[in-house]
């Protein structure tokens, strides 16, 4: 029997975004996300800082949350927490918090695997796509292929076998020495460059499978980078950006639409970070409109870490029934749709 839940709250702490929201079935009231700013000087996530800033600023987070939303905590009817994957320390933040709330305001609690709540990133706001599709999942973490032919039931066709695509960017990025994280700054000077500048390595590409590899691709950037002279690199700056970028997207692109097509399916979501791409973007709906197949991307605000995609997934297990007991745990490596100890 599904329930109604008015007002969901969602929490995201698996990485170095303290995140709370505030939805509706039908509106997003608040997505407060603050990024962590102590890891800029490091080049990346240093995994005891997150924590401790998670620590620090959970509570007024969650307060911001519910106060830009215009409800009080008694009005909440559930909250979903992000529990895996992701940096445990992290996460034991936003899970604890989560749990104790509950408790306090004795309110049914859900854990959302991290990739689950990117994919709903697609309806938020009471937004519909028709099942059948296809997600390509695109982040700094992950980069998968799944089916969903239900909702909440996923069957994932392929994943990455080394670096996800984001992590390539920032990598990338830091060769360059771009200000991380790298994927928007190579996005932005990609647009101006020629893609046929260098031709880097489509890894995978012509395999019958729906796997990734991009661990290959940051090392011919490196070694690209590596034998020429620096005032060569900064004059076609943009150009390397713009090869790099062809290369990484178009094996995103057509194992996409190869595994659409494989399985018959109308419709196509991309989410995560690097969702966000603009090549990405036009080049996947470019591609899928010559098979009549529709291409659905959530908003720029959804694509990168925020807990309103969390509160989304959620209200949608919540009002399924599908609720989590107070031993919901952290996981870091939490597979899609494994259900762990104190989770459906
Ligand atoms: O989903 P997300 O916020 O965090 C993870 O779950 O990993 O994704 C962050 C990743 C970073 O690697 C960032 O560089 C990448 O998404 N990203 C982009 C763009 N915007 C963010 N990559 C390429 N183009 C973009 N416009
Ligand atoms: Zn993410």
């Amino acid at each position: 029997m599904q329930k109604d839940f008015q007002y969901v709250l969602g929490i995201e702490t698996s990485c170095d975004e303290t995140s709370a929201a505030v939805i509706t079935p039908r509106k997003t009231l608040s997505n407060i996300v603050s990024s962590q700013q102590v890891h800029l000087s490091f080049g990346g996530v240093v995994p005891e800082l997150a924590s401790r800033a998670h620590l620090k600023n959970i509570t007024s987070i969650v307060d911001a949350a519910l106060t830009n939303a215009g409800i009080g905590f008694e009005q909440l009817d559930g909250i979903a927490v992000t529990h895996g994957p992701g940096l445990i320390g992290a996460l034991l933040v936003g899970v604890n918090f989560a749990k104790g709330l509950s408790l306090a305001l004795n309110i049914p609690l859900v854990g959302i695997n991290h990739i689950e709540g990117h994919i709903y990133g697609n309806f938020m706001d009471g937004k519909q796509i028709p099942l059948p599709f296809i997600a390509l999942v695109v982040s700094g973490g992950h980069t998968l292929i799944v089916l969903l032919k239900d909702h909440l039931h996923y069957k994932i066709l392929g994943e990455t076998r080394d670096d996800a695509v984001g992590e390539a960017y920032d990598k990338v990025g830091k060769l360059l020495h771009l200000p991380y994280p790298g994927g928007p700054e190579v996005d932005k000077l990609a647009q101006t460059g020629d893609p046929e500048y260098v031709q880097f390595p489509r890894a995978m590409l012509n395999r019958d499978d729906f796997d990734f590899s991009y661990s290959g691709l940051k090392t011919a950037v490196l070694n690209f980078l590596q034998e020429k002279p620096e005032q060569e690199i900064q004059q076609h700056l943009a150009d390397i950006c713009a090869s790099f970028q062809q290369a990484a997207t178009e094996v995103l692109v057509k194992k996409t639409l190869r595994a659409a097509r494989t399985y018959q399916v109308r419709n196509i979501v991309i989410a995560g970070g690097v969702a966000a791409n603009s090549l990405l973007r036009k080049w996947l709906k470019a591609e899928a409109q010559r098979f009549h197949i529709a291409v659905h991307s959530p908003p720029f605000e959804f694509c990168t870490d925020n807990a309103a995609m969390i509160a989304r997934a959620g209200y949608e297990r919540l009002r399924r029934n599908l609720q989590s007991s107070l031993d919901l745990n952290a996981y870091p490596a939490l597979r899609l749709g494994k259900a762990e100890q104190g989770n459906l």
